[in-house]
């Protein structure tokens, strides 16, 4: 494939290029882009890979001089504010025309210079600054946008945001927006896992507010690891798409899904458990997501990376599944795709059982919570529709038929888990999906797909109320 380089450009087309780039205060590079896609809207070609508001968005925020979403960038202050102005450019190139706040924090990681020569904007700082406030407004700012991007969220603004602070310009505009908020949260992994953080986040998810992140891994401090990393650019910017992307067909709906087993402990070392990967939970939680729903993922112990977008909520033994779900409600759809143990051991043993010659302990169990059986049978908050899952070797749909009235649920995804299906732990699926007006049978495919055909089939379903 041939390049082209702007030096190779003739002195003329360079000047204009030049000027035409001052006046947007865009880099050369950066015009030639934003001329390009122009050019490639006007043939119909490109405009899919470029962020589309939804088009049953009621506020549709200001046209400018380009047909992109504006998105309204408030960068707090902690070390992963550097990695906003990267954040910039990859929101930019998606289309989006970018305006940020600064707060005072971030100030001492970022400058207003750097964010503004990058926006074409001046960065917005102060609350009291009399300019500002004469040009656009707090409220404008919380307004003319389609979606508000916090990134990074420190642990302190979280806080204030969840409990409604308006003492800077940052968290006065989050206070006076009904736009949808996407917060990337970055800190410290103890301020991570401090339980004032676990308060305020699960407060802001049940408001609507998305998360993307954070992610486990090497800290921007020095020898610093653990979650709490903010998530990249790239992710954060997709994370954005998907909320804005025309068609959210969940967009505005609160879903909670279950994934992963549960373990329930014997001793300090030993646990039974169900077999499961918790992919195919996952990858629903990932599909609700990026059709625009505030999902709250509620998992046991898997091996998987967290999915993007979606507020997840880690537990070990059923009870806690059971109350992290009861926490969660009220919400529209509810999707048990957990293996949960049906039965826990009566009493855990505090010390480690040891071994005795000729002498086999016996466990004594007792039955665990039924969660998505106490969930589609509550008689007041619950979920418009209910979907449960059968692992079924035989007879599987007239099985889950009968599960389905037995768990009180509306659906019951039934997977044929027997050995010649190949499902347990692997890539593909061979489901049915059981509702009160019979069965249907869908072919052998990913599992991420069952996870987009299923919520596909929710959204059409949540829609009018279908079930
Ligand atoms: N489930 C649940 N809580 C439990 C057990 C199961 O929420 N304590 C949910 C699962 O997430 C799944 C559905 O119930 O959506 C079916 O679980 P399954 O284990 O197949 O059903 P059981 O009632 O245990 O029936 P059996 O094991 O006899 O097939």
């Amino acid at each position: 494939m041939a390049s082209l380089t702007v030096r190779q450009l003739d002195d003329t087309l360079k000047k204009l290029l030049r000027l035409r780039a001052a006046r947007h205060g865009r880099s050369m590079e950066d015009e030639v882009r934003v001329i390009l896609r122009e050019a490639a809207a006007e043939t119909g070609h490109g405009a899919a890979d470029r962020f589309t508001p939804a088009a049953s968005s009621k506020h549709k925020a200001a046209t400018t001089d380009e047909d992109g979403p504006r998105i309204l960038l408030i960068i707090g202050g902690g070390i992963a504010a550097y990695k906003s102005l990267d954040l910039i450019r990859r929101l930019q190139e998606r289309g989006a025309r970018l305006r940020c706040i600064l707060t005072a924090a971030a100030q001492h990681f970022v400058t207003p210079l750097a964010v503004g020569a990058l926006t074409g904007e001046r960065a917005f700082l102060d609350l009291f600054d009399p300019q500002s406030e004469f040009d656009v407004g707090h409220i404008r700012l919380a307004r003319d946008a389609d979606l508000i991007v916090v990134a990074p969220a420190t642990a302190d603004l979280l806080a204030k945001m969840a409990g409604g602070h308006a003492d800077d310009l940052a968290t006065a505009v989050l206070l006076a927006t009904d736009r949808p908020i996407l917060i990337a949260p970055a800190m410290n992994s103890r301020m991570w896992a401090a339980k004032a953080t676990a308060r305020n986040l699960a407060q802001l998810t049940a408001d609507g507010v998305r998360v993307v992140g954070p992610n486990a891994g090497e800290m921007a401090e020095r020898g610093e690891a653990g979650l709490g990393r903010m998530a990249e650019p790239l992710e954060i910017a997709a994370t954005a798409e998907s909320i804005l992307r025309r068609g959210a067909a969940l967009a505005g709906k609160r879903i909670i899904v279950t994934s992963g087993p549960t373990h329930e402990p014997i001793d300090p070392v030993r646990y039974i458990a169900n077999r499961s990967s918790g992919k195919q939970g996952h990858a629903i939680a990932a599909a609700a997501a990026a059709a625009g729903a505030a999902v709250v993922l509620v998992s046991g112990p898997v091996n998987l990376p967290d999915p993007p977008g979606v507020a997840v909520v880690k537990v070990e033994t059923a009870q806690q599944m059971l109350e992290a779900v009861d926490a969660a409600l009220p919400a529209d759809a509810a999707i048990f795709a957990a293996a949960v143990a049906d039965w826990r051991s009566e009493s855990e043993s505090a010390s480690k059982i040891k071994k005795q010659p000729g002498r086999t302990p016996t466990l004594k169990l007792t039955e665990n919570p039924d969660i998505l059986s106490s969930v589609a049978h509550r008689t007041s908050g619950r979920p418009r529709l209910v979907v449960g899952f059968a692992a079924e070797t035989d007879d599987v749909v007239a099985n889950a038929q009968a599960k389905r009235m037995k768990k009180g649920c509306d659906w019951i995804v039934a997977n044929d888990v027997s050995a010649e299906s190949g499902v347990m732990g692997g890539d593909t699926n061979t489901v049915h999906l059981v509702t009160a007006s019979g069965a249907e049978s869908w072919p052998p495919q990913g599992k991420d797909q069952v996870a987009r055909t299923l919520v596909e089939r929710i959204a059409v379903a949540l829609d009018g109320d279908k079930r």
